[in-house]
């Protein structure tokens, strides 16, 4: 039977690609996954007793944009952490805001930009959703190296302008995932310029917003308010897989102009797999609550400051400014992610699963993302016997 041809190129995902690499070699020590970013700090107190007293809910079929009392508590933390008045209808309740991030070029990418194919552009490494969203759409995905050149961050200013005429979306990720880079109020400016003078949208994957390592990362619509940017530039994806430690709950949200999150609305109207409403509860109480997301914050904050310990004279070490991964330069990521499993018990991740090759270069390449998921408790000892492994 025929297939769609536009997701033949797509590699394997980096997890089965990962299994394939290490599977068959012994681990070296005690298995320690630092693979996955997954947070593994403790969940809110209060999820089991919210989703209990509103269990009775499982019985109807959740509303699609999000119960009144979640868009209230998003749009009371927006105005919390961004200083911005986001109304209801500019934002959409996401089932996490991995299908958020693809749905959303599904509603809003046109068919043809300027008269040609459409360009969706990423940066590279990236969180790969990027890259499929643009193929299910038709669009060109463009890659925009984020090297220690472009500061962890993709420079889309440099780009052509027959190609950045084309752009109909960019993605960007801040605090970066897998760099830990942040972008600041100056490149988000810069950003929406260019989005203004090229007439594109900007996917800006906030996930990481709540883990910093100082100070709390300007928004992309904070900026966007503060410049009077026409709110139609500027999709804010946000999750509280991260923030609060609920990667299962599977809720995050999307806010932006008026007219995209209709859109969006729609497409998931008739598609969508809306959020249950006992989980809709449970998230309207999290985004309410900072005392559990400043005690696992406080967490991270150890971390980094024990990472740049461990990691201080490995040359080219850089801490991450936000999220929770270590982006360690390597001779070769799967060479050292391989060394490493059968040396210690370690898993961590090549850096080239999580970015593609452009002109025979793969920007991940000589690097391994680790995540620092594991307990404070046990982190030490692992990244320690990474280095020892790697660097010694
Ligand atoms: C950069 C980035 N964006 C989005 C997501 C998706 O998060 P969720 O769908 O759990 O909200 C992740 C999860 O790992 C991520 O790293």
């Amino acid at each position: 039977m025929q297939v769609p041809e536009r997701f033949s190129n797509l590699p394997e995902y980096a997890f089965p690609r990962l299994r394939a690499l290490l599977d068959h070699h012994a681990p070296g020590g005690p298995v320690v996954a630092m693979t996955i970013g997954e947070p593994r700090h403790e969940m809110p107190p209060f999820v089991a007793e919210v989703l209990q007293a509103n269990t009775h809910l499982f019985a109807k079929y959740p509303v699609n944009e999000g119960i009144p009392e979640l868009l209230d508590a998003i749009s009371a933390w927006l105005a919390r952490r961004y200083g911005v008045s986001v109304p209801h209808a500019q934002i959409m309740a996401l089932n996490g805001t991995r299908e958020g991030l693809f749905n959303a070029a599904l509603a809003l990418c046109p068919e043809r930009k300027n008269g040609a194919r459409p360009v969706i552009l990423a940066p590279n490494p990236f969180y790969q959703v990027y890259a499929v969203a643009a193929l299910a759409v038709g669009a060109e995905p463009v890659y925009a190296p984020a090297t220690a050149a472009t500061g962890y961050l993709p420079d889309y200013t440099a780009l052509a302008p027959e190609v950045l005429d084309r752009v109909a979306i960019a993605y960007v990720c801040s605090p970066s995932n897998p760099q830990g880079a942040v972008a600041d109020a100056a490149y988000w400016r810069s950003l929406l310029a260019l989005a203004e003078k090229h007439d594109f949208r900007i996917f800006a994957d906030e996930c990481y917003s709540e883990i910093y390592r100082a100070s709390p990362p300007p928004g992309a619509l904070e900026v966007a308010a503060q410049m009077g940017a026409d709110p139609e530039r500027v999709l804010s994806f946000h999750s509280l897989s991260k923030r609060s430690n609920l990667p299962g709950l599977r809720s995050g949200f999307v806010a932006g102009g008026p007219d995209s999150i209709r859109r969006i609305r729609q497409l998931r109207a008739y598609a969508g797999a809306p959020l249950p409403e006992p989980l809709q509860h449970v998230a309207a109480t999290t985004w309410g609550d900072e005392k559990h997301v400043d005690r696992s914050r406080a967490l991270y904050q150890q971390k980094y400051a024990l990472a740049d310990r461990v990691f201080s004279h490995v040359p080219g070490y850089k801490g991450p400014d936000g999220g929770f991964f270590l982006w360690l330069p390597v001779p070769d990521g799967e060479e050292a992610a391989l060394k490493l499993w059968q040396q210690t018990g370690i898993r961590v991740l090549p850096g080239a699963y999580l970015a593609r090759e452009q002109d025979g270069f793969n920007p991940g390449k000589g690097f391994i993302r680790v995540a620092m998921v594991t307990p404070i408790d046990e982190i030490q000892d692992a990244l320690i016997r990474l280095r020892d492994c790697l660097y010694r």
